[in-house]
């Protein structure tokens, strides 16, 4: 079937929105009409090929969408169903058996190496070309998006489709670092690096869950001011001093429960972790260029320190974006102030909004 698509075609380049073809799902596979689709830095990091995903391909992973047609034996969903996309795993290891699907040993390799189903056929191509999909079992930047049973998540009828794609990457991973990683007590400490739409779900989390002192630290003025709306109690910025020393004074000396990492960046990292109390977890989320490396404070975090890292915000789909959508709806997890929409063919000018921070989480809407 002929859909419209933005092809990454090789590195750094722009995309370009173009007629491709996707095939009619296989067993197990679920199409779906996808009506909007966030974008999310990894889809930039790909597009630039730090990690090596094989190009000419179709990115996108936060879609959001109507199930359009489903393969034999798929029994979780049928056509018109709403549903967001997420990723997958290789359903055979000992993290999927133990249901830690984000720990699964080859997450990268089914969600963004193969760029292909598991069997190497590719779900697109162009007049016979192959187009790398699958990507998150996704490549949803595009009118059309092939998923799986277990990728694609239904949710309620009444919530605006339009802005349920981030869900699926983005949103959770901040907001499931906390309510699901860290699990920060009522009452603890939290220090946020990186106020991007992942630390600011994260600032949505802290509140949720009752932290005392929740710091957001960033770069940009205009984001920290909407870590403050959304639950922020206090905001640093690096340019105004020693952030590590700030959060110690904020905190009566003894330094942060718990923190997150949001940036990517390894000296954001060791601030991280040097601004832990004792017993203090950092939770590492940002995704840097494969091999970096960071020096930390041997004795310091021997006291009874712990550096963990975070996919997905742990999250278990089909149950966590569900409890995300009512928390939504009462109002205790405003995500869609973090949303400025685009149409697909103005793809290229939402991926500049979103490195120069001009916006904060980009949705694609697609044309039908
Ligand atoms: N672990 C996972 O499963 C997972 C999932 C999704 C995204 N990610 C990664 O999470 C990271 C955050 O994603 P995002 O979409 O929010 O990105 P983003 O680029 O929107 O946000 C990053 C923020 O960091 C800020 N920043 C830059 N330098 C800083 C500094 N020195 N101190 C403090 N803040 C600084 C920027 O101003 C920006 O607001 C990315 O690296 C992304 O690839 C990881
Ligand atoms: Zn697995
Ligand atoms: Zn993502």
């Amino acid at each position: 079937m002929d859909i419209l698509a933005a092809v990454t075609p090789a590195q750094s380049e722009d995309f370009s929105v173009e007629t491709i073809q996707i095939d009619d799902p296989r067993p197990g596979e679920v199409r779906v009409k996808v009506i909007a689709t966030g974008m999310c830095h990894t889809d930039l990091v790909v597009r630039d090929q730090y990690l090596p995903v094989p190009l000419p391909a179709v990115l996108g992973h936060e879609a959001a969408g109507i199930v359009d047609a489903v393969g034999v034996g798929v029994q979780k969903l049928k056509p018109g169903d709403h549903v967001v996309m997420t990723f997958d795993s290789c359903h055979q290891c000992p993290g999927c058996h133990e249901g830690d699907t984000v720990y699964c040993d080859d997450f990268l390799g089914v969600n963004l190496l193969s760029a292909a189903r598991p069997d190497g056929t590719t779900t697109l191509s162009r007049n016979g070309e192959v187009i790398h999909s699958n990507f998150f079992q996704q490549s949803s930047f595009a009118t059309y998006a092939m998923g799986t049973e277990e990728s694609v998540i239904k949710v309620p009828k009444d919530v605006d489709l339009e802005i349920l794609g981030p869900l699926g990457c983005g949103i959770q991973t901040g907001a499931g670092a906390v309510m699901n990683s860290l699990a920060p007590e009522a009452g603890s400490t939290i220090a946020v690096f990186g106020a991007g739409s992942v630390g600011l779900s994260a600032i949505m989390a802290a509140r949720v869950v009752g932290c005392s002192k929740i710091i957001a630290v960033d770069l940009m003025p205009g984001r920290l001011e909407m870590a403050k709306e959304l639950g922020a109690t206090h905001t640093l910025s690096p340019e105004d001093g020693d952030v590590v020393e700030a959060i110690l004074s904020i905190t009566g000396g003894s330094g942060v429960n718990y923190s997150l990492e949001a940036t990517a960046i390894s000296t954001v990292f060791r601030q991280a972790v040097d601004c832990l109390a004792l017993r203090g977890v950092c939770g590492l989320i940002g995704l840097p260029p494969a091999g970096t490396e960071v020096t930390l404070d041997m004795v310091h975090l021997l006291l009874g320190r712990t550096v963990r890292g975070i996919v997905e915000g742990d999250s278990k789909p089909d149950t966590f974006i569900p409890k995300l959508i009512e928390l939504y709806r009462q109002g205790r997890f405003p995500f869609d102030k973090l949303i400025s929409f685009y149409d697909l063919k103005d793809i290229n000018q939402a991926a500049h909004d979103s490195e120069t921070g001009v916006v904060i989480k980009p949705i694609l809407r697609m044309p039908h």
